[in-house]
């Protein structure tokens, strides 16, 4: 964790960035947040990760707390306080504010809480890349409003748990007989060569990874869609990914305790990830 952070318009310590008690994120969960992974100093599509934390704030009716250019003077003050770690991960978090508790919004003299703050970006070790992870599939008991990045992730926390509980890496969900996304991570499936994923909806959160899989996908030939995956093709996919900011791309082996493929990471996957390592060294790394 970075010394430094930026909590409402000042950069502080850590130790000194505190927030009071009545904060509506901290007695709510009402507010929303962004992790953007910055490579080599450059933070990786920054501004789609502010197009859609724009849209969470609009979505939930907080007012914008700062223009394009101080999310972006921010970043980059946090980014180069924190310039010893070769990849970093942002976090940024903005609450309704504080106010006396009380379900409907407060007063819109009440000003939003902003917390950036910056960590080491930790992306999964290269056996875990090359043996792939087990997970577990649960019903998906979120909200409709799943494309909103909101705080209030107690549903994901439990679903992330009932994952460790079985000592497997990630929970996927299904809602009304359909994949929607991990706990903490989009997913992709491939069948008969073919690269799937889910659509775009409110049951899912719209990942930048996920669209980064999608446009190497296009450039590269791999055959791909964007469909409604049943429960049926799931289970009897060739092979499951997971991708996120964090996790990149990341192989299943196994669901439920089931062997998904050869209980090896697919040949689909090796050539997404070697193309997702290419991206990332060749653009992401020099600002592309
Ligand atoms: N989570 N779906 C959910 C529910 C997520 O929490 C995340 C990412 C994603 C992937 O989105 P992206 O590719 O933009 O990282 C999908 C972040 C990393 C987190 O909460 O830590």
């Amino acid at each position: 964790m970075s010394d430094t952070v930026y909590l409402n318009g000042s950069f502080l310590p850590l130790e000194q960035a505190t927030v009071p008690v009545l904060d509506r994120g901290f007695i709510f969960g009402d507010g929303v947040y962004e992790v953007i992974p910055v490579y080599s100093g450059h933070p990786f599509r920054l501004d789609e990760h502010l197009d859609r934390l724009t849209n969470s704030l609009d979505e939930i009716r907080i007012r914008q707390p700062l223009d394009r250019a101080a999310w972006r003077h921010v970043a980059r003050e946090l980014i180069s306080a924190n310039h010893h770690l070769q990849d970093q991960s942002l976090y940024i978090q903005v609450t309704r504010g504080v106010a006396p508790r009380d379900q409907a919004f407060p007063p819109a003299t009440v000003t939003p809480t902003v917390l950036v703050m910056s960590m080491p970006l930790v992306t999964p070790p290269v056996e875990l890349v090359e043996s792939g992870v087990s997970a577990i599939t649960a019903l998906d008991i979120r909200w409709q409003r799943c494309n909103i990045k909101a705080v209030s992730l107690l549903a994901n926390v439990l679903l992330r748990q009932e994952a460790a509980d079985h000592d497997v890496a990630e929970t996927l969900m299904l809602r009304d007989g359909y994949l929607t996304e991990g706990s903490s991570s989009n997913v992709f499936i491939v069948k008969q060569g073919k690269l799937l994923a889910p659509p775009k909806n409110q049951y899912m959160l719209p990942g930048i990874t996920y669209d980064v899989i999608l446009e190497l996908a296009e450039r590269h030939g791999i055959p791909h869609a964007v469909e409604m995956i049943s429960e049926e093709r799931l289970r009897s996919a060739d092979e499951i990914w997971l991708t996120s900011s964090t996790k990149e791309v990341l192989a299943v082996v196994s669901l439920d305790g089931k062997i998904i493929g050869t209980g090896e990471p697919g040949p689909v996957f090796s050539r997404m990830y070697a193309l997702y390592q290419e991206f990332k060294q060749h653009i992401m790394r020099t600002g592309g």
